[in-house]
């Protein structure tokens, strides 16, 4: 039972680090507004054994910038509603935000992108017309101090400046925005920048007064006769999620922009909610993570763009106990303050990403020739720059200390490695590929799989 438990974080770990190759990634949001917050170099620890590669912060904490320099996680920082009118209004307060909350922690904190404001034009409308100046601004400073090619800057926004999101090709932004929306627009082409777009079916769905199925919501099959199709597109849309995404790049090419890639900033379902939210439950919630990274991680785009990815950042890290609203505003984390996970990330109905992703093993062919083996252990070990600490005497995956076991440590660990350059798993033929789930493999082979993942197994796996 354990063993189940724990191979779901497994897969979604494993899955992760394929992933994270071609690019493709689920990031989390960490949003702070919690009694007992764990110290941040504890947070990047929980970061760092589920092997969240992608973090959004809602500020600058320098805590949390300095906690996560050398982390290899890379960052979004934010610059606060409160701050957006400042910033907007004068190009020497953002050139000093710049210096002091981005320029004063790169390189070794891999602040990759700023996100100015949240949900700004729905949330705080005053600001709306200093936002784009306040996204000028701050990438002069960024061209300034040179940091612009690392650096993008771009603001999220709310599904709400988008009334009528089905169908998604008829879908515009509300008119009442066009100037500030083209505006924009025309910041992130010019800069190479990113939409970032907050995606939410849970409200799709709770809103929807029952015109959606909640299987739509939560990524589940629809029966054949209830297929969700664009009338002038005819795309199957099999995910309210893709139908959102979709709905905001035909609202860009409503004002005639292309080549402005989506990225999914925010997104998730609470797991606990009031008497009238009953839609809010672990249940619920858990089926909405799980799929959504499957969902995620198959590297396809939305129906309209099928070649771009939909990075994603799941909301949220934490439950936020200290924030306002109704009972599921507090709800959405997926760890508790004590930074036990309140459902398991799991993988376990997964088959079919196992099947069709990219998460490949090379491991000994049985039978392999002896000699071969050990001269494949070494070349692997040697030339190939395998890394081979961890089946060394004494290191965790020593045992089973066989010699096909210690190839197909090295082997893989190659393989991983080099397969993007064009490594092969060939091995004078003692190597094969495999896709088969690791719960398939001998519990022998199992554990060493599970050690070649995990340098340390009790931080990452929180099985019940
Ligand atoms: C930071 O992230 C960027 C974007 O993925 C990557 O190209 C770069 O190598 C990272 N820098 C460091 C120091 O890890
Ligand atoms: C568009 O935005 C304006 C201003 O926020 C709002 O009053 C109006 O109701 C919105 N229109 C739609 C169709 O949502
Ligand atoms: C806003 O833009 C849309 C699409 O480009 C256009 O149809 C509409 O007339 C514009 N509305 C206003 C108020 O400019
Ligand atoms: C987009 O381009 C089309 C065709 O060139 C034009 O008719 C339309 O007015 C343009 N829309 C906007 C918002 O610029
Ligand atoms: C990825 O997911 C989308 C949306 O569910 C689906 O249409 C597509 O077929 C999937 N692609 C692969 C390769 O599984
Ligand atoms: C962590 O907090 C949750 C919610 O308060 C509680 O249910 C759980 O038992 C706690 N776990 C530990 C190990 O203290
Ligand atoms: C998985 O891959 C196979 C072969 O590449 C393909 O025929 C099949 O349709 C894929 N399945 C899914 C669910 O995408
Ligand atoms: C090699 O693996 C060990 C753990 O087995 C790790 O501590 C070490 O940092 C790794 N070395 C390199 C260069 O990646």
């Amino acid at each position: 039972m354990l063993l189940e438990k724990c191979l779901g974080s497994l897969l979604l770990l494993i899955v992760g680090i394929f992933t994270h190759a071609l690019g493709t990634f689920v990031g989390i949001n960490i949003g702070t507004d919690v009694s007992n917050l764990p110290p941040a170099s504890d947070i990047v620890a929980i970061l760092k054994a589920h092997q969240i590669t992608h973090v959004r912060l809602y500020d600058t904490d320098s805590h949390m910038l300095k906690a996560l320099s050398n982390s290899g996680i890379e960052v979004i920082v934010g610059v606060t509603n409160q701050q957006v009118l400042g910033i907007g209004e004068s190009a020497s307060a953002a050139a000093a935000w710049i210096n002091k909350n981005v320029a004063a922690y790169l390189p070794s904190t891999n602040i990759t992108s700023i996100a100015v404001g949240s949900e700004v034009l729905t949330s705080i409308p005053n600001a709306a017309p200093v936002l784009v100046s306040a996204m000028n601004y701050l990438h002069k400073a960024l061209v300034a101090a040179n940091l612009n090619f690392q650096v993008k800057v771009s603001t999220p926004q709310s599904m709400d400046i988008i009334p009528r999101p089905f169908p998604p090709s008829t879908a515009t932004f509300n008119s009442s925005w066009n100037s500030t929306i083209y505006q924009l627009l025309q910041f992130l082409k010019n800069t190479n920048s990113y939409y970032m777009l907050n995606a939410y079916p849970y409200f799709g769905y709770t809103k929807g007064d029952g015109i959606f199925p909640i299987d739509y919501a939560l990524f589940r099959p629809l029966p054949s006769v209830k297929q969700i199709v664009d009338p002038n597109t005819l795309f199957h849309y099999s995910s309210m999620f893709d139908a959102m995404v979709d709905a905001a790049y035909y609202s860009i090419e409503a004002f005639n922009f292309s080549g402005i890639p989506i990225v999914v900033t925010e997104t998730g379902w609470p797991w606990l909610g009031g008497a009238d939210e009953p839609d809010a439950t672990v249940e619920n919630a858990e089926t909405y993570i799980d799929n959504l990274i499957q969902r995620v991680l198959n590297n396809s785009g939305p129906p309209s763009q099928p070649s771009i990815p939909i990075n994603t950042y799941i909301y949220e890290l934490f439950n936020e106990d200290k924030r306002p609203g109704p009972v599921s505003e507090k709800n959405w984390g997926v760890f508790f303050a004590n930074e036990t996970a309140v459902y398991p990330l799991s993988f376990s109905t997964s088959d079919q990403i196992t099947e069709n992703s990219s998460a490949v093993f090379c491991v000994v062919k049985s039978g392999a020739d002896s000699d071969a083996l050990r001269d494949g252990l070494n070349w692997a070990c040697g030339p190939g720059q395998a890394n081979c600490t961890a089946i060394q005497s004494g290191q965790p995956c020593y045992n089973p200390d066989t010699l096909e076991n210690h190839a197909s440590f090295a082997y893989n660990d190659y393989y991983q490695k080099k397969r993007i350059v064009g490594g092969t798993c060939d091995f004078s033929g003692t190597a094969m590929t495999t896709t088969k789930d690791p719960s398939e493999f001998s519990k022998p082979f199992f554990v060493l799989i599970l050690c070649m993942y995990l340098g340390n197994l009790s931080r990452f796996i929180s099985c019940k």
